[in-house]
């Protein structure tokens, strides 16, 4: 099928080279020049494990470009996968999917197209671009619009870091569309994903437990609510362990302990019931303050997911708390951060804990000493001002430090000479942001180790 992608982003890259490695025929189109020339090159904007990989095996079906021109007409499906980052009232801001729309409204051709909301959008937008789409197709084109596109919704759960595996082998694709036309060809398009008869990648086969993948095919609301049920109930599960996980710390339990064997009932399961400093990203602060403010709309309230948010900040602020007990004085303190990106495999820095927790430290006048395997250079780029914190290996994180903190579960730290690296410390004092060190070798190894809660 002829396919456009809007938005270069983690989402819209990823289906594009995704749908293209399967055989579709995709133009991605993005306002920035400099990402467009940087991915017609064979670059990728973002650090997402396999993407060149990807890229170059798909390389003869997908191109790129800044023009809607050369890649809306003649696409039977136009998925639109630009950011929607929160304003400060917790509603997403919607201008770039509004200028999308109405680029995309100009550019329908002859044809069926079924334009798909690809983004995470607040309940209803669905029937809101379709509005948009059609004023501005009548505008270009001088006719009515009927029967000549209809809007999809097909809401997105790839993680990042794993954003490839996720998408050739999810556990179900939704799509919502008052149209069944629509639905149809979605399903035409998904097909060798629902039916994984397409041949792996060398490089991420298909793994063994994947079979036929369920669709779910709905309305448009529906959709559009699936995708924020699930990301708030991953976020809750996250909030709740570390909610217990401070529980347990006071009664001298082992919370990972405690995580394992709650995970372990096939009705709870095992996965985002780590504990930690807790969650970070574009998505589950976005989407869980989204979801209230959609509540609010209705004057509905959701004080479950308001904890989930409360408590995932609690666990930040535990951070600096555990620290304030420990040492007394911030003031002068140097303090060594491991991570900056939100999550292990990414060099997304939206939301970062790390970035929370530095900021707090300076406040109370510690010295912080900053450092992330592969998030380093973005982070130069975005936070100018936290820059000149930046160490450049790990080694310098503990160099004279009175603590270090692992925030990011980087493969790379778990691989550090902690031996050698604690004669480096001030005081070898270790706070393991994510339970991710083997707290009786920390201590053999001379740390003091410390957790956010048991
Ligand atoms: C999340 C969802 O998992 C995806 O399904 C969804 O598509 C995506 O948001 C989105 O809406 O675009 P992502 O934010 O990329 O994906 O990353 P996750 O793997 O979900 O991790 C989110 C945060 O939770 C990270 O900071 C991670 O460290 C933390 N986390 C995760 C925990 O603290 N504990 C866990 O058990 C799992």
């Amino acid at each position: 099928m002829k396919v456009c992608v809007v938005g270069t982003g983690y989402v819209g890259l990823t289906t594009g080279v995704c749908l293209a490695f399967l055989g579709h025929e995709v133009t991605c189109v993005d306002y920035d020049a400099a990402k467009v020339e940087l991915l017609r090159s064979g670059g990728t904007p973002i650090y997402e494990p396999h993407m060149t990989e990807l890229l170059a095996e798909a390389a003869e079906r997908l191109s790129f470009t800044t023009s809607y021109a050369d890649a809306v007409p003649g696409a039977e499906v136009v998925f639109i996968a630009v950011q929607t980052p929160s304003l400060p009232d917790g509603n997403p801001d919607l201008a770039y999917l509004r200028a999308a729309a109405e680029s995309v409204g100009q550019h329908i051709g002859a044809g069926f197209t079924v334009v798909v909301n690809k983004s995470t959008v607040p309940i209803g937008s669905g029937n809101w671009v379709d509005a948009i789409l059609r004023e501005a197709f009548e505008r270009t084109h001088a006719r009515r619009a009927d029967g000549e596109f209809s809007v999809a919704s097909n809401p997105e759960f790839l993680r990042e870091g794993v954003a490839i595996a996720d998408t050739l082998y999810p556990d179900r694709i939704v799509v919502g569309s008052d149209n069944p036309r629509a639905l149809d060809v979605l399903n035409g398009l998904y097909r060798a994903i629902l039916n994984q008869t397409f041949t792996p990648p060398t490089f991420l086969p298909r793994p063994d437990e994947v079979g036929a993948v369920p669709m779910v095919s709905t309305d448009l609301a529906s959709a559009e609510l699936i995708k924020y049920a699930a990301n708030a109930f991953l976020a809750i599960k996250i909030s709740y362990i570390n909610e217990i996980g401070r529980l347990a710390g006071k009664v001298g339990a082992d919370i990972i302990e405690v995580a394992r064997g709650t995970g372990l009932d096939a009705r709870i399961g095992p996965r985002f019931l780590e504990p930690g400093i807790g969650w970070g990203g574009s998505c589950f602060g976005k989407d869980t303050a989204a979801l209230i403010t959609t509540a609010g709309d209705y004057h509905h309230d959701m004080p479950i997911v308001q904890a989930a948010r409360e408590v995932n900040l609690r666990q930040r602020r535990a951070v600096v708390d555990r620290l304030l007990d420990e040492l007394r004085i911030l003031k002068g303190r140097r303090i060594g951060l491991l991570g900056l990106a939100f999550k292990p495999d990414t060099d997304d820095l939206r939301d970062s804990p790390a970035v929370d927790i530095a900021e707090q430290l300076i406040a109370h006048g510690a010295r912080v000493a900053l450092h992330d395997p592969v998030a380093a250079q973005r982070f130069a780029r975005e936070r100018p001002d936290l820059a000149p914190h930046l160490c450049s290996t790990a080694e310098e994180v503990f160099d004279d430090s009175d603590a270090v903190v692992l925030i990011t579960k980087w493969a790379h730290y778990l691989d550090l000479d902690w031996g050698k690296l604690a004669g480096l410390m001030r005081t070898p004092r270790v706070l393991d942001g994510r339970h991710c060190l083997d707290a009786a070798r920390m201590t053999r190894l001379g740390y003091r180790y410390l957790s956010v809660g048991g």
